[in-house]
């Protein structure tokens, strides 16, 4: 048996992926920029039982993962499988230091370290651009997490067979800090299920995807000279036009909750007063306000005043995933 044990940090993406090109190949139609953030991480273990059969067990932070949670494991294992030329099922125990399934973005965290320890726990070693598109393969904002600091993802057309992210700027990290801001409600609908119809559905989907690649270009240049206010506006300007494409879908792709519009109008009137911070929004009720870190205590206690505000946690820019421990003794090869 082999055994490994990756951790990895979620992301806060300032330019949003929203959209497939091609869905079975899991492409983005549209680039996107994110930061990786230190204090949301995901350390995850693998371990393969070569030749033995039986369903992969997938425990989540101590208990049975739910069914459908397993099923997109197991494919995202198969992948591998396939790639090494070896079966067995998997045994995976994962943990998370923030709620999940509540658009923190679990699933970037969560399959950036499902790839680095399967693969390791598997006999393969990959690259970072491999790691990250196989990441990918999982959930798009995954292929990010690979890396630390700010990362881009390119968008890809349709049949492309291997995209990764990459660094975005200097590797000595722009010192920022990003408030989350945890609302008392839960994301309800998942972001493939929300893409899906948004594309479908949704009028201002093909104008989405249009200003999303002129905003993105703004925000690489942000990002590369430093401009923390071009930075915010436009992050503001991206989620704000993602989730206008979404709220527009039939039936309506609505992830805000009462505590999301406060919390924006929080943002807002710091910023009227001279404290500034810019907001984002994900696929959750959740927003993440980016700051200057010596605002980050007091940007953090005014979101916390918000009603339906039930936490917030200060997150710093944050390393790449990391392997953290091999088990390679006791292999039944
Ligand atoms: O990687 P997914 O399928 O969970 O989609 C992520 C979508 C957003 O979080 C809303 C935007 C992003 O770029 O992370």
């Amino acid at each position: 048996m082999i055994e490994a044990t990756a951790i990895a940090r979620a992301n806060i993406a300032f330019a949003k992926y929203w959209g497939k090109s091609d869905g079975s190949r899991n492409l983005p139609a549209v680039p996107s920029i994110s930061l990786t953030l230190d204090a949301l991480e995901t350390r995850t273990t693998v371990r393969f039982a070569e030749g033995e059969a039986g369903p992969d067990e997938v425990t989540m932070d101590g208990s049975a993962a739910p069914a459908a949670v397993r099923q997109r494991v197991s494919a995202f294992l198969d992948l591998l499988r396939r790639r090494a030329g070896r079966s067995g099922r998997a045994v995976v125990s994962t943990a998370n230091t923030f709620p999940t399934g509540a658009g923190l973005a679990s699933s970037a965290s969560g399959f950036a370290a499902i790839a680095l320890a399967a693969s390791r726990a598997i006999g393969l070693s990959l690259d970072a651009a491999e790691l990250s598109d196989l990441a990918r393969r999982g959930s798009a904002s995954a292929a990010r997490s690979i890396f630390g600091g700010f990362v881009e993802l390119p968008a890809a057309s349709a049949g492309t067979d291997f995209l990764a992210a990459s660094p975005l700027g200097a590797t000595d990290f722009w010192d920022l800090a990003v408030v989350v801001a945890v609302a008392d409600a839960r994301k309800e609908i998942g972001s493939t299920e929300g893409m899906q119809r948004t594309e479908a559905t949704s009028p201002y989907y093909a104008a989405w995807i249009e200003t999303a690649r002129t905003e993105a270009a703004a925000i690489r240049a942000a990002v590369l000279r430093r401009s923390f206010a071009s930075l915010g506006e436009s992050a503001e300007r991206s989620a704000l036009r993602m989730h206008a494409a979404a709220m527009a879908a039939s039936p309506a792709v609505l992830y805000w909750a009462g505590a999301t519009v406060e919390a924006i109008r929080a943002v807002r009137r710091m910023r009227d007063e001279g404290i500034e911070t810019y907001f984002t929004i994900d696929a959750g009720p959740h927003v993440k306000a980016l700051c200057r870190p010596e605002d980050a205590p007091e940007v953090a206690r005014r979101l916390g005043l918000v009603a339906g505000i039930i936490r917030t946690i200060v997150a710093r820019p944050g390393r790449g995933a990391e392997l953290v421990e091999e088990n390679r003794g006791r292999s039944s090869r």
